[in-house]
């Protein structure tokens, strides 16, 4: 069964004009500036959504010339430059770059002449948006030299992007937020989390508050539980550098698995403003905990992937990586159950997890209806199944309902069917990447899709427990070996068994 819509192409895009201004990337010979966001900026080109008086500014430690910058930048593109090769040709002539090192106090009076000269070349008015895509521990530095160098000094025309992770715990997240807003006003600062800039994701807000249907049964009294899966095919690629500190703990569920169980579970805003949304967020946040805080081990489970794949396509263990310690705990799949206490939610389980190498990339949200008080008819299956509401977040953009039906011929026997939108069938054109909504929400100065400070101190105080058990007892939370390819540990199986469920199989 298809849900069918009728959109009207022109008018799918609200368009907001971004204003003359000056990108600046510290970390631009980094792996998220060729592989996101350059191509999120030349998308946002191609749309015309880029104001003519704009530049980008590369800044890394490396010393290379502007040329160099557009032709390393130009390798990650080629096949998009080959289809838009004029389009290439000009939005380059706005790609710069200067050699920086942010803890070289000399180095910021050399951006300052840097970003005047671009100015006046482009008329960007002073106007910047600084994007932090170095390693998190140069988060505080450099916001101190931008600050020093009075670089935040205007908050009409200076805003800072903050990547994730933005600490890594509760402390660390609190003291990060003090020297941030030292530097600069609140109101400046977006700390990006990509997840929030995914079309299905903003969906989620949209089919709970624009419809009547669903918010009157978005509560205990109707959901039985939620599952939130975050699965990726992927291993640890090259990034075991930085993942090795980090773990699939910090690196998806403090911060995307997180944003999507707030937006799922907060209360509705008193209207559409960044600051109303966001406290709905931070406030279902602090009602959030662990299902046993206590014993943090009884509802979470950790596990990483050792080998697997096929004869021909043979996959290495997450130890035997490149630059991973072979003797590495580092999780890279976690599960936990949670709770959240308020009005709306109490006694409902929230199942999360996520995790590296797992059978198949999807992300979803699941929401599970309470069974029909009684069964009148039987069905199928032998049991009749629950209403199920999916919403799909990546791949296959869209959402399904599960409900019962009348199974053809005599008699009366009920048997579960599907009603289903997909994005592509609907609108027939595929949703932007979230780096590209974010980078304009960010250069237009609207902080609706970024986490604000109590956000994301919330976030952390969520897993505290979690994190200090595995810092202090990591014998209470074994990463537990999971085959790649495979839906991960048996361990995780069994956190549902307890409750006599099961984790959904996309
Ligand atoms: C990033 C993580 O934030 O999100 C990566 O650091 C992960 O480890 C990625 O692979 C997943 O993003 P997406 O959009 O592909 O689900």
């Amino acid at each position: 069964m298809i849900m069918t819509t009728n959109p009207l192409r022109i008018g799918l895009r609200q368009e907001r004009v971004i204003s003359p201004q000056c990108l600046v990337i510290f970390g631009a010979s980094g792996d998220l500036t060729h592989r996101k966001l350059i191509p999120a900026l030349f998308e946002l080109f191609k749309q015309r959504r880029l104001p003519s008086e704009f530049a980008i500014l590369g800044c890394a430690r490396r010393p290379w010339t502007d040329k160099e910058f557009r032709e390393k930048m130009s390798k990650s593109l080629t096949e998009e430059i080959r289809i838009n090769p004029n389009d290439w040709k000009e939005f380059t002539t706005r790609l710069f770059y200067e050699p920086i090192n942010l803890d070289h106090p000399e180095d910021t009076f050399k951006l300052k002449t840097r970003l005047e000269e671009i100015d006046k070349l482009k008329a960007t008015h002073a106007n910047r948006t600084f994007y932090l895509s170095v390693s998190p521990k140069f988060y505080a530095s450099g916001c101190k030299a931008l600050s020093e160098a009075g670089l935040l000094k205007d908050p009409k025309r200076s805003r800072i992007v903050i990547e994730k992770p933005f600490g890594r715990d509760y402390r660390s997240a609190q003291k990060l937020n003090r020297i941030v807003q030292n530097c600069a006003l609140e109101s400046q600062v977006y700390r990006i989390d990509h997840y929030l800039g995914k079309e299905t994701v903003q969906n989620i807000l949209v089919l709970r508050f624009a419809n009547t249907i669903f918010e009157p049964i978005w509560n205990r009294n109707y959901i039985s539980n939620v599952q939130i899966t975050s699965a990726e095919t992927v291993g640890v690629e090259d990034r075991a550098g930085y993942y090795e500190s980090s773990g699939a703990l910090r690196d998806m569920v403090q911060n995307h698995l997180t944003q999507m169980l707030a937006i799922t579970t907060m209360e509705p805003p008193g209207h559409f403003d960044p600051e109303a949304i966001r406290n709905e967020k931070s406030k279902v946040l602090q009602a959030a905990h662990l299902a046993n805080e206590l014993e943090p081990w009884k509802c979470c489970v950790r596990g990483q992937y050792s080998q697997g794949g096929t004869k021909s396509n043979p996959l290495k263990g997450y130890r035997e990586e490149v630059g991973v310690n072979p003797n590495s705990t580092t999780e890279t799949y976690v599960a936990m159950k949670l709770f959240i206490n308020n009005w709306r939610w109490q006694g409902v389980p929230f199942y999360i997890r996520t995790g590296k190498r797992l059978a198949k990339r999807t992300s979803e949200v699941v929401l599970t209806f309470r069974e029909a008080p009684v069964h009148l008819f039987d069905a199928a299956g032998g049991t009749p199944t629950s209403n199920q509401l999916i919403l799909r977040i990546q791949p296959d953009e869209g959402a399904e309902f599960k409900f019962e039906v009348k199974s053809p011929g005599s008699g009366m026997r009920s048997r579960p069917v599907e009603m289903e939108f997909s994005y592509d069938e609907s609108f027939g054109e595929p949703s932007d990447e979230g780096y590209v909504r974010l980078l304009a929400d960010a250069m237009l100065g609207d902080p609706t899709l970024f986490t604000r400070s109590d956000e994301v101190e919330a976030a952390w105080r969520l897993y505290t427990p979690l994190l200090e058990m595995i810092e202090d007892s990591p014998w209470q939370l074994p990463t537990y070996q999971y085959e790649s390819r495979t839906w991960g540990p048996s361990e995780a199986d069994q956190l549902l068994a307890k409750d006599q469920l099961l984790w959904r199989r996309p």
